[in-house]
């Protein structure tokens, strides 16, 4: 559905009404397209003194097309103007007039007084983002620090990067990495999807980045060439733009919906160049008949996204229990009997990606979807007790929590709720579908390796759960 509001305050004379009355002035963001570089701009790196994992983010960054600045206050930041193939640009000599993309390794920062450090580098720099801007800081895991005074430390990073966020404005976008110790190789592909055009509707975003084994080569062009993926509920909305961005992406897919979805689904699967499935993820015989056909058809699964769901709001105490009951089973039981029969039967190859979407409804909660809510909540409850006893079959799991997303469903809301869904984040708009599906190829890529029991939310840094 066109967004009219932000048609119009993109306007010469929208927008000064806009900012003379004070109303969200939403920016149209910069979304992925083919050959684009994964930074579109000039980019900025700097660190705190101490930092340890600037080194590998100058190794991610010169594989940009991009100018890298550095900004020049500790010894670390001073080595990297010499790294061979960076050609860096001290910022102090030079000051590009705007910057795409900003990275600030934070690790270094052992106590509170040195959280100044923040303060000092992004200061002088804030008016110098363009928007769709990227702004990235990098810490260490606060849980896995040791010190309580060093874990502090790295935990105020988290008020300080949501605070950016939704102050930075003009559809720019502020996210937190942390690192465990040794993990610094595992992160380039959270890097390369925060700093590019395919984290549009990521902001504010806090992502813990552990060591993994990464496979010897890595496409960035087709990360998910020779993977199997299957979708549920691929037969319209985010599922389908799920089902259209991992084939972008190189995988071979399998969409899953209910028989009725039959004719939309074999569109969707007939555009992709993938095959379908018709089944309702509830049923008793679904888990062995995915058993069955990835056995079967393929030398089983690497990728499994389980984004089937249905809302049925009412208020608690009007809800008949088949409400209740038709929630939970699709969006959260039937997720788990799925997994459970897929594991057992080691379907999911060594390496595989299982991707949950919830919803901010699971994290904040929502008036009339207390079976909804709990569902979703539940969903991020599987992915926090699931990830680390599946550490030794190296399989990832991992939740995106979309927040207000243009589908045919938000279209169908009544004027008020929509308005406020859309303008009630730091981007002040709804996103699309594709901006789930972007995060969902992130953490599906063999890059993504150390990226296990996070849950992303896709939601412009919704006010809900913020
Ligand atoms: N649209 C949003 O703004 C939004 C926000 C937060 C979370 N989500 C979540 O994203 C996911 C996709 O949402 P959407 O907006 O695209 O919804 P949608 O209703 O457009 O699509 C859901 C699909 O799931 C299928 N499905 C439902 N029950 C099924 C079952 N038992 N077995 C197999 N398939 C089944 C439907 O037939 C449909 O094709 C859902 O899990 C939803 O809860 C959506």
């Amino acid at each position: 559905m066109s967004d009219r509001y932000m048609d119009f305050v993109n306007s010469g004379i929208g927008q000064s009404i806009a900012r003379s009355l004070g109303f969200p002035q939403p920016v149209k963001l910069r979304r992925y397209e083919h050959g684009v570089d994964f930074i579109d701009g000039d980019c900025l790196m700097g660190a705190a003194p101490g930092s340890a994992v600037i080194e590998s983010v100058a190794e991610v960054l010169k594989k940009s097309r991009s100018n890298i600045y550095v900004k020049c206050d500790s010894p670390q930041t001073k080595a990297l103007l010499a790294l061979d193939g960076l050609g860096a640009r001290d910022v102090d000599v030079t000051m590009p007039d705007s910057l795409q993309a900003v990275v600030f390794d934070a690790s270094g920062i052992r106590s509170s007084d040195q959280l100044k450090e923040l303060y000092h580098f992004f200061h002088p720099i804030m008016r110098k983002i363009r928007a769709s801007g990227r702004v990235v800081v990098i810490g260490r895991t606060p849980e896995l620090c040791g010190d309580p005074k060093y874990q502090t430390a790295q935990r105020a990073l988290e008020g300080f990067t949501r605070s950016m966020a939704k102050e930075i404005g003009k559809g720019s976008t502020v996210q937190l990495c942390y690192v465990a110790e040794g993990a610094q190789s595992n992160l380039e592909s959270t890097l390369r999807f925060f700093l590019s055009a395919r984290s549009a509707y990521v902001s504010g975003q806090v992502v813990r980045v552990s060591k993994a084994e990464l496979p010897d080569a890595l496409n960035w062009e087709l990360p998910l060439s020779g993977k199997v993926a299957l979708v549920t509920g691929a037969a319209r909305g985010i599922g389908a733009a799920i089902a259209e961005v991992l084939a972008r992406d190189g995988a071979q897919v399998v969409c899953l919906d209910i028989p009725p979805a039959e004719d939309d689904l074999k569109k969707v699967a007939a555009q992709i160049g993938g095959a379908y499935i018709t089944a309702d993820i509830t049923a008793e015989a679904t888990p062995q008949q995915l058993v069955d056909y990835f056995t079967s058809e393929h030398s089983g699964l690497d990728i499994l996204v389980h984004n089937a769901g249905v809302t049925r709001d009412k208020k608690l105490a009007n809800m008949k229990p088949q409400l209740w009951d038709m929630t939970l089973d699709i969006n959260l039981s039937s997720e788990e009997r799925i997994n459970d029969a897929l594991l057992e039967k080691q379907v999911l190859n060594s390496g595989a990606h299982i991707i949950c979407v919830s919803s901010i409804a699971g994290v904040a909660g929502n008036r009339g979807q207390t079976n909804y809510g709990c569902s979703k909540a539940g969903v991020i409850g599987m992915v926090n007790s699931m990830a680390p006893l599946l550490l030794e079959k190296a399989i990832t799991i991992n939740a995106v929590a979309p927040g207000f997303i243009e589908t045919a469903m938000t279209a169908a809301m009544p004027f008020g709720p929509r308005e406020a869904g859309r303008r009630g984040n730091s981007l002040s708009q709804g996103g699309r579908p594709v901006d789930v599906a972007e995060a969902i190829c992130w953490y599906a890529s063999p890059a993504s390796a150390g990226v296990t029991g996070n849950v992303v939310r896709v939601c412009g840094q919704s006010l809900m759960g913020a």
